[in-house]
């Protein structure tokens, strides 16, 4: 069985991360989504909350599983049987920080294979925390990120007034 893991913060999934997970779940027979505590971010949602949110988005998708992970991803990679790390490209600015994390992880497990997959050009300039800013801010963000992301934000900016 080949299986990927697809790690990152998700805080939250985004359509972006949506087309490199329909663009890998016919590459794989299983992607792992690893939800990631990244200490260097301040989340918005929980972890639990990321992972119900990714559940619920990824319906249309008959392999993918969610998990929530804190530590070492080459260990959690390695665990998992995986033979490779999905990450998505948007511009040459992510090249230079993915190309890093690829060589520290082949130092790390030699035979896992990091795959980038280049981001479809109308998600280019979606992030994370640019919908996290517009949305806390007023902004409609309906058309880039899946409904369930969409009311949670709405859910989470009304318990925070
Ligand atoms: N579409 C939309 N957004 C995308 C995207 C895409 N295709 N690809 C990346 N992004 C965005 C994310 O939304 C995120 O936005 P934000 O910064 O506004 O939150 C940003 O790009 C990058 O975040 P993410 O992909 O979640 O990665 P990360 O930098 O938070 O974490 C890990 C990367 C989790 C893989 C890395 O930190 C890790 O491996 N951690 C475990 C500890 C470890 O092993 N460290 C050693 C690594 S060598």
């Amino acid at each position: 069985m080949r299986i990927a893991v697809y790690p990152g913060s998700f805080d939250p999934l985004t359509n972006g991360h949506i087309d490199i997970l329909e663009k890998t779940s016919k590459l794989f027979d299983k992607i792992i989504i690893a939800v990631v505590h990244n200490v260097t971010k301040t989340a918005l949602f929980s972890l639990d909350e990321r992972k119900s949110m990714i559940l619920e988005s990824t319906r249309h998708l008959n392999n993918i599983e969610v998990e929530c992970f804190s530590g070492l991803l080459a260990a959690y990679v390695k665990e998992k049987n995986a033979c490779a790390i999905i990450r998505g490209l948007r511009t040459v600015t992510d090249f230079e920080y993915e190309m890093h994390m690829a060589l520290m992880n082949k130092v790390l497990i030699p035979e896992v294979e990091t795959i980038f997959i280049i981001a479809t050009h109308s998600n280019i300039f979606v992030s994370s925390s640019g919908v996290k800013e517009a949305a806390l801010l007023g902004g409609d963000v309906s058309s880039l990120v899946p409904p369930a992301v969409f009311n949670g934000l709405t859910e989470k900016i009304k318990q925070m007034k």
